[in-house]
């Protein structure tokens, strides 16, 4: 069997994946128009994070109705089930939408539609992770913390992302030490080349206590905190194609490094409308620029359901 096949025939599990950066052009234009609003079109040319997420933004625009987040989720599912994925955990930007005014229950209620009816309909179970946006206030992350404590039952964890420029970690300690004592876990964004990278590394770890690092490669430059990571089984979960969009290459050295030194590293899609990859072709990129090896890849997995949040019963049976 050739590698793609390989690859493409895997079981997976998909721990780093933001729903709103699955927004496929052609729904992203169905979408709009069906809203009656103006929405500019994601032009791509992106070289770092910041120019990212300028264009990343304004298309949810085009998300207003429940059935519209349902809708995109659904697509992700759908697309997921295609490339083998069995478990997945999705990141959504609630603060994104309620800023403009759609309601937190309009956003939660349609993604939550679309995983029930994947988990019957195509075999793929998933659960949601809260991200709050770095660059807003402290206040509005606890605020919609709050908002969603209601709705626990339906969010695994919580996250951090956007802009981490002037944002570390320990801007949202008060919020992230409530989620855990409401029973969340923990993970946080700390892309690559950031300023302050291996400091946000150091403080995600140390002082906020996080079960996961989304990105976070950067570690490779300290071997005490690579020792952390091991010691404490916390994973990372590497984007290779995300990162040759907003970095200046995929980094495809550093994971296999950190992978082939027992972190626990996995592989996932980030925002694949935008990134052009689902998780299979990320597999294939990493596979390919960093020669890895058929029992490499299973690991990549393995180690994916083992740091996936996933009550036992369910681990065990994907294990
Ligand atoms: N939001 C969506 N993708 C992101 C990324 N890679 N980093 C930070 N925020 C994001
Ligand atoms: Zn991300």
């Amino acid at each position: 069997m050739d590698l793609d096949a390989f690859v493409a025939g895997m079981p997976k599990t998909e721990l780093h994946v933001h729903l709103e950066g699955t927004l496929e052009r052609d729904l992203l234009l169905r979408l709009a128009a069906r809203n009656g609003v103006d929405v500019p079109i994601p032009e791509g040319g992106f070289t770092d994070l910041t120019s990212f997420l300028a264009q990343y933004y304004p298309a949810m625009r085009a998300l207003v109705t429940e059935d519209d987040f349902f809708e995109l989720a659904w697509a992700y599912l759908e697309k997921a089930a295609s490339q083998h994925v069995v478990h997945a955990e999705l990141f959504f930007d609630p603060q994104a939408h309620t800023g403009r005014g759609v309601p937190f229950p309009t956003v939660l209620g349609g993604y939550r539609r679309a995983i029930l009816r994947a988990e019957r309909e195509l075999g793929v179970h998933a659960d949601l992770i809260l991200c709050f946006l770095r660059d807003l206030t402290a206040e509005h992350a606890m605020s919609t913390l709050m908002e969603a404590l209601p709705f626990k039952a339906w969010i695994v964890g919580v996250g951090l992302d956007s802009d981490e420029r002037g944002n570390p970690p320990a801007k949202f300690a008060d919020v992230f030490a409530r989620a855990r004592a409401e029973g969340f876990q923990l993970t946080m964004h700390c892309d690559i080349d950031q300023p302050g990278s291996i400091e946000h590394i150091r403080s995600a770890l140390l002082d906020i206590g996080v079960d996961r690092i989304d990105h976070g490669t950067n570690v490779v430059e300290d071997p005490a905190l690579v020792a952390v990571l091991r010691e404490r089984g916390v994973g990372l979960t590497c984007c290779p194609i995300s990162n040759g969009f907003v970095t200046d290459d995929m980094k495809a050295q550093e994971i296999a490094a950190l992978l082939r030194s027992g972190v626990k590293v996995t592989v996932a899609s980030d925002d694949p409308a935008y990134f052009g990859g689902y998780v299979t072709e990320n597999l294939l990129a990493l596979a390919a620029a960093a020669d890895l090896t058929r029992d490499e890849l299973v690991q990549l997995q393995r180690n994916a359901l083992e740091i996936a949040w996933l009550a036992p019963f369910r681990r065990d049976a994907l294990l």
